[in-house]
């Protein structure tokens, strides 16, 4: 089903034009000998239900193969998950329909939730609720993997605040193909508090998984091809919106929430309005903002998410408001940057979605001034001000690693070990020594790129970092000086919000606050591009 006839030829040819040939099929098997000699996980047992776990939602879960009518024509093959609603109040489970992606869940705080997961793919597969503060026999670790056929049954209090969350496979080295290939959804959470502000609701709340995809002549999806496709990530030509392309809504004109949620493997995105109205943002990761925010853009890397105020009151019946990403650069090595033509290169000017204002309507709701209320945790706050826990990003041709390691179970250095409920301050960094002097601004310009390239400043790259458990706020973030990639998206972050996933841009360092509390076990904290997680950026933090 995978395999691909297209698309190594000619890249090859133009490798070979372009003498970056030699470079680029240098040193290939480096990378998969940094992956050789991890400890194998160990098989664990099938978890059952537990009777005394009174539950208020009871799923079915399902992934397996389909198909799927994305493309005029031939129907796509993918892989996609199902729901059966087993108990729970109707609105729990809700279809997109004629999409691979999985229908939406809706949970409340406090339910007692429990998924039986069954994994009706050809390969191992265990899904993990990203965002979601659950025990971690609960969050899809890799250990707890489910073999074709077989299944698991997952069972937790949903204790997060409202927000918009997703569930996605999470097994060992095969998380980006499986998403890739279909097997994601959107999962909400709401509360009383979400509840008090009468923001617009069901059919004027909208979520928007943001997706690229690779289709082949025979409408198929095309995944990596050669071993670039995965150091830069898998970028496809097209946007799928929900898992639809080319994404029109008819829209009434007053105030919508858009939930958009970055599921691209890969792909980052500078939203903006086409018309240049700023975004009014109302949320991040984690929930609500206190307030809402203005920015002229927003960048969106994959796990990321947004919750937007959409205001079309005052637009004229006819017309049209789109969603654009707006141009952008350095997210991407100069190597990347050739390497991932395909037609619709990251940093450049496209479409994403478009509204079309089709009826007048005369009421809208109002932008609340105050959203929410949230500890916002000090320095003084954490276990350890003095001393961060690291997490160095290591990019090169040979390994993608964080703190010098790449994944591998039960391999905890002693900085990756957490006293459980502590709240700890981490520094989110670039390995040192690779990008020289004086910020990466020159390396990622001219032919200085490419001498910098030898010793593997071209590499570096911008990587959307998450940390699994509870959210995180972010303190700083200290900007490469004179930089004018960084330039073109420093307006577009919003750090004053709870997230879970956090861009980190190369030369940038980011210092975040996290809190630990109330469950021991393995937390898997990684590069949401999901192709650099299976090639190893991911590491276990064992709190205890
Ligand atoms: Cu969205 Cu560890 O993943
Ligand atoms: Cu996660
Ligand atoms: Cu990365």
């Amino acid at each position: 089903m995978f395999a691909n006839s297209y698309g190594d030829k000619s890249r090859r040819r133009f490798l070979t034009q372009t003498g970056l040939g030699l470079l680029a099929y240098a040193g290939l098997p480096g990378w998969l000998q940094a992956m050789e000699g991890m400890p194998e996980m160990p098989k664990m047992p099938e978890r059952r239900a537990d009777p005394t776990f009174k539950a208020d939602v009871e799923i079915e879960l399902r992934c397996q193969p389909g198909s799927v009518a994305i493309m005029v024509g031939e129907p796509t093959r993918v892989w996609q998950y199902s729901a059966h609603l087993l108990h729970g109040s109707a609105g729990t489970v809700t279809e997109i329909p004629s999409s691979y992606l999985g229908p939406i869940i809706r949970l409340h705080q406090g339910q007692k939730v429990r998924i039986h997961l069954y994994n009706g793919l050809p390969e191992t597969s265990i899904t993990h609720w990203h965002g979601l503060h659950v025990p971690a026999d609960m969050d899809g670790h890799p250990l707890y993997a489910v073999a074709s056929g077989e299944k698991r049954v997952y069972e937790f209090e949903v204790v997060n605040r409202a927000g918009l969350n997703i569930y996605h496979p999470h097994p060992h080295e095969t998380t980006a193909k499986q998403v890739y290939y279909g097997l994601a959804g959107a999962l909400f959470v709401h509360d009383d508090e979400e509840a008090a502000l009468g923001l617009p609701s069901g059919a004027y709340e909208l979520p928007l998984v943001i997706q690229d995809r690779l289709f082949d002549a025979q409408n198929q999806l095309i995944y990596v091809r050669n071993r670039h496709d995965r150091m830069a990530g898998f970028y496809g030509d097209r946007i799928l919106v929900n898992g639809w392309a080319d994404l029109q809504v008819d829209v009434d004109s007053r105030a919508y929430r858009l939930r958009l949620l970055n599921g691209s493997t890969a792909r980052i995105y500078k939203l903006a309005w086409d018309d240049g109205t700023p975004l009014t943002v109302l949320g991040v990761d984690g929930g609500l903002l206190e307030r809402p925010e203005t920015k002229p853009y927003v960048m969106l890397a994959p796990g990321e998410r947004l919750d937007v105020w959409a205001d079309f009151s005052g637009r004229a019946v006819g017309t049209e408001l789109t969603m654009v990403s707006l141009p952008f650069s350095g997210v991407l090595p100069m190597m990347g940057m050739m390497m991932q033509g395909n037609g619709l290169p990251v940093g450049s000017h496209y479409p994403v979605f478009t509204f079309k204002i089709t009826r007048k309507v005369s009421d809208s709701p109002k932008l609340p001034a105050i959203l929410s209320h949230f500890k916002r945790y000090t320095l003084q706050d954490t276990a350890n001000p003095e001393k961060p826990v690291p997490i160095a990003i290591g990019e090169s041709p040979m390994a993608m690693t964080l703190n010098g390691r790449p994944y591998a179970y039960n391999d905890v250095l002693p900085s990756e070990r957490i006293p459980v409920n502590t709240v700890q301050l981490l520094e989110i960094s670039h390995e040192g020594g690779m990008m020289g002097h004086g910020g990466m601004g020159g390396m990622r310009h001219g032919m200085g790129g490419m001498r910098g390239g030898m010793g593997g400043g071209m590499m570096s790259m911008a990587h959307p970092i998450h940390l699994h458990g509870q959210q995180f706020q972010i303190l700083s973030r200290t900007a490469p000086a004179h930089d004018e990639a960084y330039a073109s998206v420093r307006d577009g972050f919003i750090d004053s919000g709870l997230k879970d996933t956090v861009l980190v841009m190369p030369g940038e360092t980011v210092r975040i606050i996290k809190p630990f509390q109330d469950f021991k076990g393995l937390f898997m904290y990684h590069c949401h591009n999901l192709e650099h997680e299976d090639m190893g950026m991911m590491r276990d933090f064992l709190v205890e």
